[in-house]
Order: structure tokens, then sequence, then C-alpha cells
């Protein structure tokens, strides 16, 4: 069954007709072109798909897009606006990625982490974290890198974080 439903994917809205199987991530890939999400393992466990619904973070193969009819939704692409957000820079600055493949899901999901440790939703380490950046490897632990970029990608979330 197809159904008639609105995108909104960084600040452009789309009309398009999905089957209602579809996902958020393959309607973005595969019906409208959009490609910095990622498909990793399609199956909510990689976090090379995250997006911003909002300002919270989600795994966008897990959602059905007629679900999502008329939300509002980012990628890594619409996170810069004239100049690289700063996650994006600190990425490069710190040479956080090798292929690349998770980077974009890598770089939404610190956007997300960093508004929920603004908006002071604790993590499972909140209360025993000594420093920072175990803080931050515990909120990004759903976001995995085959490459095992971590050691940079950390250190350049932190930076960030501490502004
Ligand atoms: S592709 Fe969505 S979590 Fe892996
Ligand atoms: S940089 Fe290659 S998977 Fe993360």
């Amino acid at each position: 069954m197809d159904t008639e439903i609105t995108l909104v994917v960084d600040g452009v809205e789309h009309s398009l007709v999905v089957d209602t199987r579809t996902t958020v991530l393959d309607a973005l890939r595969e019906r409208l072109g959009i490609t910095s999400p990622k498909k990793g393992c399609d199956q909510g466990q990689c976090g090379a798909c995250t997006l911003l619904l909002g300002d919270r973070r989600v795994n966008s193969c897990l959602m059905l897009a007629v679900a999502y009819d008329g939300a509002n939704l980012r990628t890594a692409d619409g996170l810069a606006d004239a100049d690289m957000h700063p996650l994006q820079r600190a990425f490069i600055e710190h040479d956080a990625f090798q292929c690349g493949y998770c980077t974009p899901g890598q770089v939404v999901s610190a956007v997300g982490m960093m508004q929920e440790m603004r908006e002071g939703e604790p993590s499972a380490v909140t209360a025993d974290a000594a420093e920072l950046s175990d803080e931050v490897r515990e909120r990004m632990s759903g976001n995995l890198c085959r490459c095992g970029a971590y050691a940079n990608m950390i250190p350049a979330i932190v930076e960030v974080a501490q502004r």
C-alpha cells in the first residue's frame, strides 16, 4: 500500500509517495537522493543512519516514514550554515575519521548528545564519570566505527563539548 507523505529535510520540504513499509532512511537515500545518513546494519545497532528529529537523535533505519509525515529532520548536510558546524570542523582538525562511512552519523549523534547534556539528562555513567571523555564515550556508544577512529573522535567531541 502506498501513501503520500511530506518530510522536511534540512529545511527543504519534500512530498513523496512511499510504500508503508519504507523506512525514513530508505526514503531519504533511495527516493530523495539524500545520502549522508548511511545504512550500516539496518537494524538499529550501528548509528550510521542517525538523524536529528527536532533536537533528538534517532536511528532512521528503525522509523517507518509514514509515521513521520510532516517531520522536521536534520542530517549532517544540514548542520552547517555559512560555515561548518563546530563538530564538523573539530572532526577535521582531529583527523577523527578514516573511511568516513560512519562520520555523518557520528557528527549528528554528537550534536544530539550535547543537547541531552545541556538538558541535564544523565547517562549510565554520569554518577561515576571522572572525566568528560568517559561521559562522551558512553553517550556515543550507539555509534560504531568499523575503522576504529575512536581515539581521535572522542577528543574532537570533548573539545567542542567543553566550549
Ligand atoms: S543503519 Fe541504522 S542503526 Fe545501523
Ligand atoms: S571512519 Fe570508517 S567506519 Fe568510521
